[in-house]
């Protein structure tokens, strides 16, 4: 077995609960293997400003899975290659400081980084990976939608808060007549949507992978009143947009964020409900109470058996790659196979045919 190796791991994007399960995992795994593990702050930014890294043992992390959010912190912006700095005159200007990361990498003498992040902090672990540095991804959202991967840590248990949510939703829409429209996470792809949608009776499901038509959800609506039922759940991706329309958004939120923070759809169903078919509507925005709490069983066995296989995969050498569920084991794929590539609803799944099977309706 390789001894006293230095692991170094950060975590990069919107946190999701699990992430300090791949940390208590890899924290055991390696102080068992003889090794050192360093804990880098908000995400890359903490190798450019290396005075916060600290060292982590088993006494840090024991039973740490149970708790949400990161104890190392995240952040969605600090990429190294886009850094946002202000220059003289007081303006954001985006400048590659990668170089830094990788000096700093070295000086400390870590021998390798374990990148935890989605789509945009594994597109950085790749691409520090060319730069030489040597790279484990885990991969991270609670939106699932990360190719390569059967299911990504986090999205089981949004998909249980945003169930529990729907549940709670029908006694108090069937008491007004009532149809209540919940928007959930889900920017490129409508799992979180289907899933809880599905397991939460919700009438009419909206994602990103179909844009819709109001008419056609009205319609879906006002049939249910044929049969005496008289109030309905709809619910929505924040990334579903209708159909010849765009998705909609509150701005880039944050200096120097590159990304928009979406936001406002289900409040606009809810209006062209109300106004199409004269019935009372209602919307509301779970948002980050899908991200916080405890992990479900599911997230947080499935974040140690990542960060273990983790481990595994540094003590093969086998950089550059990213584990990946694909059951019952856990693979190792190479990064430039995941980044990029957006994990869709498959229009023709077994899931979404279950949903139109028993009645629910897309908007299409
Ligand atoms: O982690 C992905 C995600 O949860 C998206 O579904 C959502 O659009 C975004 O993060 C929200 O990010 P923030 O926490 O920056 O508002």
């Amino acid at each position: 077995m390789t001894k006293g190796l230095k692991i170094a791991i950060n975590m990069g994007g919107g946190d999701a609960p699990g992430l300090n399960a791949v940390l208590e995992a890899v924290v055991r795994s390696a102080y068992n293997r003889g090794w050192e593990v360093y804990g880098i702050k908000n995400s890359y930014e903490g190798l450019l400003d290396t005075s916060e890294i600290i060292r982590l043992s088993p006494e840090h992390v024991w039973h740490i899975s149970s708790i949400g959010g990161t104890i190392l912190g995240t952040t969605n912006k600090g990429n190294p290659f886009q850094m946002p700095l202000t220059n003289a005159v007081g303006e954001i200007e985006f400048r590659d400081v990668s170089d830094k990361v990788v000096d700093n990498f070295k000086r400390l003498r870590l021998d390798c980084l374990i990148a935890v992040g989605g789509d945009g902090s594994l597109q950085i672990a790749h691409d520090l990976f060319k730069k030489g540095v040597p790279v484990i991804g885990v991969p991270k959202t609670i939106d699932n939608d990360l190719a390569a991967t059967i299911i990504t840590f986090g999205f089981d248990t949004a998909v249980s808060i945003a169930t529990e949510a729907i549940d709670r939703l029908h006694p108090t829409a069937k008491s007004h007549d009532r149809v209540m429209v919940v928007e959930v996470m889900g920017r490129h792809a409508g799992w979180i949507a289907l899933n809880s949608g599905i397991s939460g009776s919700a009438d009419v499901i909206l994602i990103p992978e179909i844009p819709f038509d109001m008419q056609k959800v009205c319609d879906h609506i006002m049939e249910g009143e044929l049969r005496r039922q008289r109030y309905a759940i709809v619910v929505v991706a924040e990334g579903a947009a209708p159909e010849g329309g765009t998705t909609l958004d509150k701005g880039s939120g944050e200096a120097g964020r590159q990304d928009v923070v979406l936001g406002g759809i289900a409040d606009y169903v809810a209006k062209e409900i109300s106004r199409q078919t004269g019935k009372d509507s209602r919307s509301l925005v779970l948002g980050h109470l899908q991200r916080g709490g405890s992990p479900t069983t599911f997230d947080r066995l499935l974040s140690l058996r990542f960060g273990a296989a983790a481990l595994r995969l540094v003590e093969k050498k086998k950089f550059g790659s990213m584990v990946a569920l694909d059951p019952p084991d856990i693979k190792a794929i190479p990064l430039e196979n995941v980044i990029g590539g957006i994990k869709r609803v498959p229009l023709d799944g077994d899931t979404l045919q279950t949903a139109r099977e028993i009645g629910i309706c897309f908007g299409d």
